[in-house]
Order: C-alpha cells, then structure tokens, then sequence
C-alpha cells in the first residue's frame, strides 16, 4: 500500500481546475439505473465512483470512462435486484442505491450499512420514508428485503426528523416513478441534492425544490431513454485547495467551480487573515503572512458550515495566532484527525462535540495515519505546512474523494511524493 511524503514549508499556488462533485455524482450514478443510457459530464475520477460503477455492471449495466465522461448503459443480460455485502462494503454510501432499485424492479436487497470512519451510520429516516411510500421492509440478519407490494410507489407527504443528504436522495429517487405527488419537508437543500434533482428532471421526472426546504415530487410513468448531464463542480476539493493555499501563506485561483456554493467557508478565510476574491467560476485566496484564529465554526445542513470542511479548516487553525473553536454537529464521530494533528504538535482539546485549539507557532513532521477522507485531507494540509517531511499512511481514503491529489499538489509547488 503507497504513502505520501511531504516536505512541508513550500506553498501551494497557482491555478486548478477542482473536478466534479463525488457527492453528486454517487447519487446520480444510482439514479442512472432509471434510464436506459446517460452520459455524465465532469464525473470525478475517484473509488467511490468506481464503487458506484460496480455495483451499476452487477445490476446489469456497461460502463465506460473517456476523461471525465462516463457512460451507462443498460444491457439487459443480469438481472440482479440485490447488492451484494462486498460491494455494499466498498462504499458506505451505496444505500443511496436502494431507492432506484425499488424504482425501477420494485424489490430489493441490500445488506444494512454498519458503522463506518464517522460513527454509526443509521438508515431509519431512509427506511421511515421508504416505509411510507409503501415499501415494505424486512431485516433479515445483516440484509434489508425491501419489496414494493403492488410494484409502483404511492406518493405522500414525509416530514424529515432531520434534512439526510442521504434520505433525501434516496426519496427524489423512490418518488420520482411513484404514483401520485410526494412532499418532504425539511428536506435537506445541499448543491449535491440539487444536481441529483437537476439530473431526474433532465431524465423526465417533475421535482421542485421550494425555497423553505419542502420538495415537491409529482411522480411520472417513466423516464426517458437517454439522457447527458454535467455532474456540479466539488465544493469540498475547492476548499480543500484553499486551504492548502492558507496554511502555506499561497495564492491560488481555483477554477470550474461555483463560489456560491461555498458562502458559508469563504468568510471563514477572511477572518483568518486571507485575501480572498470570487468570479464567475473561480476563487482566488491569497494566505496571509499570520494566520488569524475562527472564533466559532458550526457545522450544519446546507447552507450552513458543511462537516465535510471541519477538518480542512481546522488544520489551518493548528497555526493560527490564538484560539479557534470548532463545533460539530452533523457527525459524531468527526475529531479522529484532532489526534494526528497533535503529533504534529497542533494543540486541541476536545469535549463532545466542541474542539478547542490553541494557535502554536509550527507544527513539526511525524508519521501520520489518515483516519477518513476529509481527516486525511486534513493532515496533508498540515503536514505541507510542517517543519520535516511527513509520512501519510492509508492514502486510500483520499482516494475516495481527491483526483489526483497528490500530483495537483505537486503541480501547485507542494514537496509531495508517493512510494509505490
Ligand atoms: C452525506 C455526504 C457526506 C456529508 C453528509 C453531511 C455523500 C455520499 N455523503 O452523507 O460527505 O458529510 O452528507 O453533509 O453524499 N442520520 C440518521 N438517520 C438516517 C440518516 C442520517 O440518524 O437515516 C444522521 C447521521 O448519522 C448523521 C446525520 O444524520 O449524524 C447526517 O447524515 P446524512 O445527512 O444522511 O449524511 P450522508 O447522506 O450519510
């Protein structure tokens, strides 16, 4: 298994294109499984979406990469209506899977999503919403049977407990097809459950999403045949980047992405001192010379802070000058980078769901262990900032979701290499 080496003290600038959304595109891919040929744009080139694209030739479809084009096709030769835990395993989030499979076959069986890097990862606002709809759901040691009794969906009205990204996703996909109209309130509102509605509609389906976080689905009979979409740009890669930029006293330009969707992160570089510019389609952060602490970053549903940039941001808070304060409250289980970065000598004190980090002047270089995806990016942000070359073990969860981190990093003036 490769590590990454990185010689910290070099700054990160220039100009990157960030790829696509992997949290649009996994929902999408699934929802492809309701056309019979579609053709994504800027569709990243990561693991998960290679997970995605196995489970979609299990369930009997050809798929094909050009670039960052990939293609599915329905071919009509398998015809599984199940999961296996194996590729269930490769990726946390294949339960997204679940809804368009009930969609399009009306049964299905999957196996229950155990914990993962993040806690425990329960399904019961999908499987309550599913419920609803009329599927009817049996656990069976480890596995859902899920079974739609008279084979089509019957639309009604769901009120969330909480806005799931994931819930939602998995209802666009179960009421799309259903009979009759479907309305979720508190919905979550994410770019990514927009792009996921953006595709369906492009497809033929009828879904709004109203401004007070209510969708608003009138099932149809069918979707069409053939579809093309271009998946939105990875707001989480671009403030990734940024926050290499940040730490390293950088300036970069990120390029192909929507400032919009990063609103709530960007005031969060300005309070620590960065210059930060927005276009069109790009942003440009100039680090300062003295990074400045965040007084209070909360995590929240869209468009709140998003989790998914916690870790990012905090690790550029390990050299701020003073305190900064983090507090999560999507995930439980968000803090395992906190240790990694305190070998490095970053100073942090956790307490539920608060972090407390106390600026020091540097950090030094260590072995270090990626915990999960955002944590693994979070200590390569830090350990480019580092006096000393750092060791990053367990790359695979970058892969997950960064394209080609490493050789962009290096492209940017970062020290980085992998062992083979
Ligand atoms: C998605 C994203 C992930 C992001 C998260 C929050 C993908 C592939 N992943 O994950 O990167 O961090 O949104 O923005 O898009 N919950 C329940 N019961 C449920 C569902 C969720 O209790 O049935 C809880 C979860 O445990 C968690 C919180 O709700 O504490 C948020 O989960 P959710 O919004 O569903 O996130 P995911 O869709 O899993």
């Amino acid at each position: 298994m490769s590590n990454y080496f990185i010689e910290g003290g070099h700054r990160i600038g220039g100009e990157l294109a960030v790829h696509g959304a992997k949290n649009a595109a996994l929902p999408i891919l699934a929802a492809t499984l309701l056309c019979e040929n579609s053709i994504l744009h800027n569709c990243p080139s990561l693991s998960d979406v290679e997970a995605a694209c196995h489970i979609l030739e299990y369930l009997g479809c050809d798929t094909s990469r050009q670039g960052d084009t990939v293609s599915v096709r329905w071919n009509g030769a398998q015809i599984h209506h199940n999961i296996p835990d194996s590729l269930m395993r490769e990726m946390r989030s294949s339960v997204v899977f679940l809804g368009a499979i009930l969609s399009r076959w009306g049964e299905a069986r999957v196996s229950f999503p155990g914990g993962c890097e993040l806690g425990p990862r329960p399904i019961d606002i999908h499987l309550a919403a599913l419920r609803k709809l009329g599927v009817w759901i049996e656990e069976d040691h480890g596995y859902l049977n899920c079974r739609v009794p008279d084979g089509r969906m019957q639309g009604c009205e769901l009120i969330l407990p909480f806005p799931s990204v994931g819930a939602t996703e998995n209802i666009l996909l179960a009421a799309c097809l259903a009979k009759g109209e479907t309305v979720v309130r508190n919905a979550a509102r994410e770019p990514e459950i927009s792009d996921l509605a953006g595709f369906l509609n492009a497809c033929g389906a009828k879904i709004e999403i109203r401004p007070d976080s209510t969708i608003v689905i009138e099932g149809v009979d069918s979707l069409a045949r053939q579809v093309e979409y271009t998946v939105i740009p990875d707001r989480i890669a671009a403030a990734t980047y940024l926050c290499a930029a940040a730490i390293t006293q950088g300036e970069l330009t990120v390029t192909h992405c929507e400032p919009a969707h990063l609103a709530a992160i960007l005031p969060h570089f300005e309070e620590m001192g960065c210059r930060v510019i927005t276009e069109e389609d790009k942003i440009h952060l100039q680090g300062p010379g003295q990074l400045l602490p965040v007084r209070s970053v909360r995590t929240m549903p869209y468009p709140g802070f998003p989790t998914d940039a916690q870790s990012p941001l905090m690790a550029v808070s390990t050299i701020a000058q003073g305190t900064s304060i983090f507090i999560e409250n999507i995930f439980e289980n968000r803090y395992k980078h906190v240790s990694e970065l305190m070998r490095m000598g970053a100073s942090i004190k956790v307490e539920g769901r608060v972090a407390i980090v106390e600026g020091v002047p540097a950090l030094h270089s260590a072995t270090l262990q990626c915990t999960d995806l955002r944590g693994g990016a979070a200590i390569s942000i830090a350990a480019l900032a580092a006096q000393g070359v750092s060791e990053i073990t367990d790359i695979k969860h970058i892969q997950r979701g960064y394209e080609n981190f490493d050789k962009n990093l290096s492209r940017l003036g970062a020290k980085i290499t992998r062992s083979r």
